[in-house]
């Protein structure tokens, strides 16, 4: 299969169906643009394991994104779209480069979700950027950034619920969009604790990348308790249905 792009922790090959790619997500990851790299073996299996249980649960509350289906141990299949070159992320609670900025502690309770665009250019190191900037470089339209606001809210209220579930606290997340080619605009990429911050209701634990971000160690540890937490809520769904 044609690899048609390698990313920091995945990569995208061909399929036989033109509008359909199939995501690899490695066992590598980094921060701080990949001035600092680690891997953990099963650690792309793990995502890949998240980010598809959470793509169900998003398209159950009416939000479609570009999956289509697992194959093999750490792939999905995809629907092929183009990537808008903005990183959208939403904060419930302070924290990470929002909280430095501001000079303010982290764990603030932020008094309605913040919705925040960042230029999705390696080169430059992913800056923030106003609307203003963004329509004036053509990043994106200014109907467009409505819609990814509206989007990025919704998938806010619908992940915050399920996180609340499996009690943990959705700080803040990362998710990029793709449009198709009838123009469509869907949730793609991934979402898991690569792009989340995730804080347990109880004790507080980090169970994210700053695990790793800020050498907290057992990053693999948490990684699947998010895991069996998802999967968890599954059960609890499929038994209050029969
Ligand atoms: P930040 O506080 O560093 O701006 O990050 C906010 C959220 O976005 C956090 O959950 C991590 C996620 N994120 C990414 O997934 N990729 C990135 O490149 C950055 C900077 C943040
Ligand atoms: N995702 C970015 C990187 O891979 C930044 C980060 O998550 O800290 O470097």
């Amino acid at each position: 299969m044609n690899l048609l792009y390698e990313g920091k922790a995945k990569k995208i090959f061909e399929t036989e169906n033109p509008q359909v790619v199939l995501m690899e997500f490695k066992d590598s990851l980094t921060a701080f643009n990949a001035q600092k790299k680690g891997s953990f073996t099963g650690k792309g299996k793990l995502n890949r394991d998240i980010a598809s249980l959470i793509f169900f649960r998003l398209k159950e509350a009416g939000v479609e994104s570009h999956f289509i289906e697992n194959v093999g141990s750490n792939s999905m299949k995809t629907k092929k779209v183009e990537i808008i070159p903005l990183e959208v992320v939403v904060r419930n609670i302070l924290a990470g480069s929002t909280a430095k900025k501001m000079g303010r502690d982290e764990g603030e309770v932020l008094p309605f979700p913040l919705v925040e665009f960042y230029f999705k250019k390696d080169e430059l190191n992913d800056p923030f950027i106003s609307d203003d900037q963004a329509i004036a470089f053509e990043i994106a339209d200014r109907k467009t950034l409505e819609e990814l606001k509206v989007k990025a809210l919704k998938i806010n209220e619908v992940l915050k619920k399920m996180f609340e579930l499996m009690n943990i606290k959705l700080v803040d997340f990362k998710v990029e969009f793709g449009r198709t080619t009838k123009g469509d605009i869907l949730l793609a990429d991934e979402i898991t604790p690569d792009c989340c911050r995730l804080w347990d209701i109880n004790t507080g634990e980090k169970m994210d990348k700053d695990r790793f971000r800020r050498d907290l160690g057992d990053i693999d540890k948490f990684y699947h308790e998010v895991l069996n937490r998802l999967q968890k809520l599954q059960m609890i769904k499929s038994d209050q249905l029969r």
